[in-house]
């Protein structure tokens, strides 16, 4: 008995402790109560009335040094570990910051033409950006061959299938001929989104903008409506001292058509660079429905009409945060979008 007792001190002395999980080893070896300790109280009862105390006194001694190890090996860990029990965390170091992330200006300047038109009660459609030709061109009165079709540099994606064949979208009056093929009138929607043009990159153009669209369907809508809206939008948008003008212009799904100027507000209409002198910036492109677009969505144009705009959202985020180079709206540096933050 008395080698046995001597072998597991030894045991214990040599016992490396220097992780977690040794620690937790050292524990169910010789602290549980079916532990190697326990097992030689056990064997007290064996031993001569007379050896027993002597024994039972070493054994005593073994159980105390086992713990103190026990103690002491746990504050030794416990001071040097983190939370995850392992590491050594250095408390001089400098925090770990914190980013908050920010609205794209795109993106505040989609919000606020939302929040317009949400007002005057249209809802918002989307669509996808990878589109049928059909619903790009076909259904928009662009009839194939058209030398409207030159109007939008596409990016095609497979080519040959005609009005099958699939696109990136140029623009999303494609959201509008599934509105109509999906609803009845009355509609009033607008259509947000990214579209995509094949056309030379430049500080002024992309190959991918965002657009926002919008239509009206309903009974005896007339020009008179469209100047409304786009007058009570632009006031909104752009503050109520700019001047609005229409002028005449040509798109294959809306007839009559029209462009639409506000009054340069960097310069108030005198005539700066960015307005390249003329007083007058380009804002959107709108127009009635063209009947032949209506009969393809099988609405009867002799008892609906309705009209159509469409605005470039990204130039009005380079105005209005004086950005200078369209491509850095794309780049997603966070150096730029860092500038933006509430
Ligand atoms: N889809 C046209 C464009 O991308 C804009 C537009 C929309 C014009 C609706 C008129 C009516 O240029």
């Amino acid at each position: 008995m008395k080698n046995s007792i001597e072998a597991l001190q030894q045991e214990i002395d040599t016992f490396v402790i220097n992780s977690a999980d040794e620690l937790e080893a050292f524990r169910l070896r010789f602290m549980v109560r079916k532990g190697s300790i326990a097992a030689m109280f056990n064997q007290l009862k064996d031993a001569s009335p007379a050896e027993r105390p002597h024994y039972g006194q070493l054994l005593n001694q073994l159980k105390e040094s086992a713990g103190q190890k026990y103690d002491d090996a746990k504050k030794r860990l416990d001071a040097s570990s983190s939370g995850t029990g392992k590491q050594h965390v250095d408390l001089t170091l400098p925090g770990r910051k914190e980013y908050s992330g920010s609205e794209h200006p795109v993106q505040k300047v989609l919000g606020d033409m939302k929040q317009i038109f949400s007002a005057m009660g249209f809802t918002i459609a989307t669509g996808p950006e990878l589109e049928l030709d059909t619903y790009n061109f076909e259904m928009l009165n662009f009839p194939e061959n058209h030398p409207a079709r030159d109007m939008q540099d596409t990016f095609f994606i497979t080519r040959k299938e005609g009005k099958d064949d699939l696109l990136l979208r140029t623009h999303t009056s494609p959201v509008q001929i599934r509105v109509m093929l999906d609803e009845k009138p009355p509609i009033r929607v607008i259509c947000p989104g990214k579209v995509y043009r094949n056309e030379a990159i430049s500080a002024r153009s992309y190959c991918v903008f965002h657009q926002l669209e919008g239509l009206y369907i309903d009974k005896s809508v007339s020009f008179a409506d469209l100047k409304a809206t786009i007058y009570s939008f632009a006031k909104q948008m752009f503050g109520s001292n700019v001047h609005i003008r229409f002028r005449p212009s040509f798109f294959p799904f809306t007839e009559p058509s029209a462009e639409v100027d506000i009054t340069c507000y960097l310069c108030g209409g005198k005539g700066c660079r960015v307005c390249k002198h003329s007083g007058w910036l380009e804002i959107l492109g709108c127009g009635m429905v063209h009947p032949n677009v209506l009969r393809n969505c099988n609405i009867d144009p002799d008892e609906y009409s309705g009209f159509a705009f469409g605005m470039g959202v990204d130039r009005t985020a380079l105005l209005r945060y004086r950005i200078n180079d369209i491509r850095l709206l794309f780049e997603n540096d966070v150096r730029m979008l860092e500038q933006f933050m509430q």
